[in-house]
């Protein structure tokens, strides 16, 4: 260990101000280093809970966490928390963070943009020799796609309280095994479960950084987004029955063809959400199975996701009353039995007005230009959010694409927005 000296000490003391800027090669490096764990090379960047590259990219991590001198631990769920000590550790610390999982041939932003704008910042902090009041954790959430366990979030979820030890045991990948049998293989003591939860009031705040996925910023010139809501998904199984039968041998008016009914409510569910008066809300039809999926046969079984995005419940509760009484009307219309299974029914979360507040102060202070929006996206911060006041920056996608191999965000822009956070994180940890 150096030892300072006197002056170094002293100095060291009074430092309160970040005298470094965030480094944009930093950034890429560690976004290139962490692709290269990675299932799809060739076609964008997969990356699934509990896989190899998963887990190869949990120990990188936590590798860069040391790195920075942070202390490094794991709670039951497999959140990874990386701690820069302050100086009051019992008051309530500062988090950031966000995730490392990818949905199928993403890009390499979506999630790790928010652990390496983390890190980066905490090495800003610390080479300003400023030791802040508050603790100051970057954390990567277990899971935030719905990929692997068919429910997002999952570590911000527990959490929340939102995701019980019991309803571990019920959640099963394709292949029948549970998210507690999956943590108890991957060396987390699931016996402590019970203490993933957090109370209101022990985290102070909690600021995640993320690419926008959407275009405002692109379109704006803008580099950093202030979001003042995140809008929660609804999604639902939806499971149509009709009557398999021959493609040549079934005159169109004796059909009962599930797939026929799924695209009617398919369209439906896109006319509603184009005609909801609400803010902001999306509905999505991205998994269809249908059975038997052959050229010549009217399919007697389809089964498919809708996900149903709102950043107010009101027009979302709307929105799924209008398409279930859609469904009714399809199904006495073609004679075909239609049930919805509710996979989740998240509520929307309003950032923190005081936190929003800060970010628009601190990016005016740091000449960063910003603006305010709306996340159409769900993030782990809408489970923070349950027990701490969260804010959230976001940076520009590069024409709003996300969840694809085109997915861009220049490392300028991430430096800037890892500038803000920052700035932010450390006004929140010397409160
Ligand atoms: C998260 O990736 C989402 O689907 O919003
Ligand atoms: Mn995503
Ligand atoms: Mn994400």
């Amino acid at each position: 260990m150096r030892i300072c000296n006197r002056t170094e000490v002293f100095m060291a003391q009074q430092t309160t101000q970040i005298a470094v800027r965030a480094d944009a090669g930093v950034i890429q490096t560690m976004l290139e280093e962490i692709n290269r764990f990675n299932a799809t090379p060739e076609e964008g960047t997969t990356r699934i809970l509990f896989t190899e590259q998963e887990l190869a990219s949990r120990v990188y991590i936590k590798e860069k966490m040391r790195e920075l001198e942070l202390d490094v631990t794991e709670d039951a769920a497999g959140n990874i928390f990386g701690t820069l000590p302050g100086t009051e550790p019992a008051l309530a610390p500062v988090w950031t963070g966000s995730h490392i999982d990818t949905v199928p041939n993403a890009g390499m932003f979506d999630g790790m943009a928010g652990i390496v704008s983390g890190l980066e910042a905490l090495r800003l902090i610390r080479e300003s020799g400023i030791r802040p009041r508050r603790n100051i954790s970057v954390i990567v959430y277990l899971s935030e796609e719905p990929t692997r366990f068919g429910l997002s979030c999952l570590g911000s979820r527990m959490m929340a309280g939102c995701l019980s030890e019991e309803e571990t045991k019920q959640l099963k990948d394709a292949k029948g095994n549970s998210l507690w049998e999956m943590l108890k293989k991957t060396g987390h003591d699931v016996t402590k479960l019970g203490e993933v939860r957090r109370k209101k009031g022990e985290v102070a705040a909690a600021v995640e950084l993320h690419i926008e996925q959407n275009n405002v910023l692109d379109q704006n010139k803008i580099p950093v987004g202030i979001v003042r809501g995140i809008c929660a998904p609804t999604i639902f199984t939806v499971h149509i029955t009709g009557k398999q039968s021959h493609a040549g041998g079934t005159p169109m008016g004796e059909r009962k063809d599930a797939y026929a009914a799924a695209s009617e409510l398919t369209l439906a569910a896109e006319r509603f959400a184009k005609a909801s008066t609400g803010e902001y809300l999306t509905a999505t039809v991205g998994r269809v199975e249908v059975f038997p999926n052959a050229v010549n046969v009217i399919s007697g079984d389809v089964k498919m996701s809708v996900d149903i995005r709102s950043i107010d419940m009101e027009s979302k509760e709307e929105f799924i009353t209008k398409l279930k009484n859609e469904a009714e009307a399809i199904s006495a219309r073609r004679g075909v039995e239609i049930t919805f299974h509710t996979e989740n029914h998240d509520t929307p979360l309003r950032c923190d007005a005081r936190l929003i507040s800060l970010l628009r102060e601190k990016s005016a202070e740091l000449e960063i230009p910003a603006m305010e929006l709306i996340s159409g996206a769900y993030h782990d911060s809408l489970f923070v959010g349950r027990f701490a006041p969260v804010g959230m920056i976001f940076v520009p996608s590069k024409n709003g694409i996300s969840h694809s191999k085109e997915e861009w965000t220049e490392f300028s822009d991430l430096a800037l927005g890892t500038d803000v956070l920052a700035h932010t994180l450390l006004a929140l940890a010397n409160e």
